[in-house]
């Protein structure tokens, strides 16, 4: 038995798949470990509006463990410490409402599942002194401290079926194609969908692309036979550019296409080559949908690992996969910071060695 009796679990953030693995894991640990389990909705906003929380039973999380999405609701604008609202300076702080509530509710911790923003503030609370333990969740696999996050192997699944997809159809029609993935500030996502999928030109955040590079490999590629390309291209991708890309759309009297930077970049491959391309944005669909198995497995693990957090003591830390073994770290240290991609890595280093172009040479 642990000496904690009850304890809330919020989701946070942009939803990942794995977060209702998540729930369900800490729903049956913590009942196997006789603590009551109090689902707080839509992130911290169920301890901030009344009536926006529910006791979970084993019971109430039967047959969510191949869900995406959360059945808690979540969301990424609900900061407490700096809450919208519609007033003149448009931010109200209501943590110390989140405190009373926790008090009220008879909580004795709290499980925020949850990325960098979201652990930041589950930080923030354990230095006002809430008993918090994280879950890393992120489909862009950038949190530090953490060699995984769940979500990230099923984005990077759905990616690879995608770029599957799009070889045939490239194939078949001598096209260029360009496959835009999530990944705000870190390639994760790309690089190992673009290996897995095969893809000759790979452009992610850490490695600064310019047109140039990726257009005379194209062109070597045609020499040599190759009549159509894949390019993967982050959404954090700086379109080398700025001043070149706009001086390609200018010289051809076209407009600098809006949106994604896979369309800016598809397009402009497009105008260097003059041949035939299409650009794909896979976007939010990435982040939909059933949880892979590994994922599954994660993060019923990160569930489990949680509830032993608490029932040790062990507030202020995150749960972590390290060496493939459970383990934690404070919140405080994987905060703030980003785990990208190293460009002199192992595995930039073996994409390279196998002629992937990864647009800066
Ligand atoms: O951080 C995860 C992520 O999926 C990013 O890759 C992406 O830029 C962002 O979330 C999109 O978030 P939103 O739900 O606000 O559109």
């Amino acid at each position: 038995m642990s000496a904690i009796q009850r304890l809330g679990v919020l989701t946070g953030g942009g939803d990942a798949p794995g977060l209702n693995a998540v729930i369900r894991a800490v729903v049956k640990a913590g009942s196997n470990a006789g603590i009551e389990v109090v689902g707080l909705e839509d992130s911290f906003d169920g301890l901030i509006e009344p009536n926006r929380s529910r006791v979970l039973t084993p019971r109430d999380v039967t047959g969510i463990l191949r869900l995406g999405g959360t059945i808690l609701g979540t969301t990424n604008r609900g900061n407490p410490f700096a809450y919208p609202v519609a007033t003149s300076d448009g931010v109200h702080d209501y943590s110390d409402r989140v405190v009373e509530m926790f008090h009220k509710m008879g909580l004795g911790a709290l499980v925020v599942i949850g990325g960098d923003g979201t652990l930041a503030i589950a930080h923030q609370f354990g230095n006002r002194g809430l008993p918090v333990v994280g879950v890393p969740k992120t489909i862009d696999n950038d949190i530090v401290g953490t060699t995984n996050c769940f979500g990230f192997d099923t984005a990077v699944d759905f990616a690879t079926n995608a770029i599957d997809r799009l070889h045939t159809t490239a194939e078949a029609h001598h096209r260029i194609m360009v496959v835009e993935v999530m990944g705000r500030d870190a390639g994760w996502i790309a690089l190992q969908a673009g290996i897995a999928g095969a893809a000759h030109v790979i452009l992610i955040p850490e490695i600064p692309f310019h047109m140039d590079n990726i257009v005379s490999f194209v062109k070597r590629r045609e020499a040599g036979g190759k009549r159509f390309s894949i390019v993967v291209v982050a959404e954090g991708c700086h379109a080398d550019a700025s001043e070149k890309t706009r001086a390609i759309f200018h010289e051809e009297r076209r407009e600098i296409p809006r949106g994604s930077v896979g369309t800016l970049i598809g397009e402009c491959i497009g105008l260097m080559t003059k041949r035939e391309v299409r650009v794909t944005v896979l976007g939010h669909i990435q982040r939909g949908g059933s949880p892979s198995p590994f994922d599954r497995i994660l993060s019923t693990r990160f569930g489990v690992a949680a509830v032993e957090l608490i029932a040790e003591g062990g507030f202020g830390r995150m749960v972590t996969l390290a060496k493939g073994e459970m383990s934690s770290c404070p919140i405080e240290d994987a905060v703030g910071k980003l785990k990208t991609v190293d460009p002199n890595g192992e595995l930039v280093r073996m994409a390279r060695a196998i002629g992937v172009c990864l647009g800066d040479c």
